[in-house]
């Protein structure tokens, strides 16, 4: 099997699980988070920067790799690896979440989605054998089952037909997949708020025996609350000898409040998109650091981080770059985003291993400024 997943400590205070997944490209601890490449790259970093931050696992997009340059190309580089100099784990999203963010006008039928570019407006269809084709080819270590991921809200009707059709692609994408000795293949969760949809999904997709399994449909627009709710009635449905990985998460609190309901993996634009701004995750919170109030603040952007860009510059040095428009300045705080989320994960982690998560949460959400549920 190309992925397996070792559980070596259950957390006493709070359930959280720690463990190891092994891939074709090395294991990685859990929880954990992905940062995301969509395009073959994490936007400003370069693989060499990405491991020294202490990254194992990177995510890329059928979608966009299918549009451009075209999984042809990658394939004949050797693969997603070669072709972008990356060691470590990869695992690539089905281009079932991007066909419903990023285009309009599309058609959904048995066969699969009829949409348009989001670039180019030109015509495309992606179906379930289509997306494992392309992941094939693309050849990283986990690929996601091509799903439909509905709006939120959805009525129950329009989610119990979807999650029926999800279920259903699923079994056609096992059918279709290449090469499951070395690209595992994760089932992807659907169902919404609703449990007893979130309980077919799981019962459906278990049955089908995926190497790990993904909590889609979340992050979606809903409340906090809806997403924790959705998590503590979903993960007890699934395998506790697979992974399970949360989808498009990536705020520091839900990271925590995710492993806290079981979760492994996560991935999220998030620190990568808000760092292209200026806005840098610290301990105390969010710095936004274009504010004319750090234009002679000569104190890294957190004090409480080892980061090579703590290490190294201040939020005066910072913000003069972000301001004037120089790479270097997002390259700085992308790193800062990047290194914080993976140390927080560190931090859940160790203190999984210690059962004291529930203490640890306590503590981060009060330093971060997060309102206590
Ligand atoms: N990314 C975030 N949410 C989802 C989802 O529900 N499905 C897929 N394929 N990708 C996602
Ligand atoms: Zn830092």
């Amino acid at each position: 099997m190309a992925i397996t997943y070792e559980l070596i400590h259950t957390c006493k205070q709070t359930g959280a699980r720690y463990g190891k997944v092994h891939t074709p490209h090395g294991s990685f601890e859990t929880p954990m988070f992905m940062p995301v490449g969509t395009l073959a790259t994490v936007k400003t970093m370069s693989p060499d920067e990405l491991e020294r931050m202490g990254a194992p696992i990177i995510l890329s997009n059928t979608y966009h790799l299918w549009l451009r340059p075209g999984e042809d190309i990658v394939k004949e580089a050797g693969g997603l690896h070669n072709f972008m100099n990356w060691d470590g784990s990869i695992l690539t999203d089905s281009g079932g979440f991007q066909v419903f963010s990023l285009s309009d006008l599309r058609k959904i039928e048995e066969e699969g989605v009829h949409f348009r570019n989001h670039i180019s407006g030109e015509k495309l269809f992606l179906s379930p054998e289509k997306a494992m084709r392309i992941q094939n080819d693309l050849g990283a270590d986990i690929m996601m089952a091509f799903d439909e991921c509905p709006p939120y809200p959805a009525e129950h009707k329009y989610m119990k037909d979807s999650v029926e059709r999800t279920s259903r692609w699923a079994e056609r994408c096992l059918e279709a997949h290449q090469r499951p000795h070395d690209q595992g293949l994760f089932g992807i969760i659907q169902g919404g708020e609703y449990e007893d949809l979130r309980r077919q999904s799981a019962k459906d997709l278990t049955s089908m025996d995926f190497p790990g399994y993904a909590v889609g449909g979340l992050s979606v627009g809903e409340p906090k609350d809806v997403m924790n709710r959705v998590l503590e009635f979903t993960t007890p449905l699934l395998p506790s000898e697979k992974p399970r990985y949360l989808m498009g998460v990536g705020s520091p609190d839900s990271l925590v409040d995710g492993s806290i309901r079981g979760i492994d993996m996560f991935d999220c634009v998030l620190p990568t998109r808000i760092a292209r701004n200026g806005t840098c995750m610290t301990s105390n919170g969010r710095l936004v650091v274009r504010n004319a109030k750090f234009a002679r603040d000569f104190r890294p952007l957190d004090e409480n981080c080892d980061c090579y860009t703590c290490r190294n510059y201040s939020r005066a040095y910072i913000r003069h770059l972000v301001k004037a428009n120089e790479t270097f300045g997002i390259r700085l705080t992308t790193y800062h985003n990047l290194y914080f989320l993976l140390k927080l994960m560190g931090q859940v982690r160790d203190a999984i291993r210690e059962d004291r998560l529930g203490d640890f949460r306590e503590e981060f959400f009060e330093q971060y400024g997060f309102n206590k549920p």
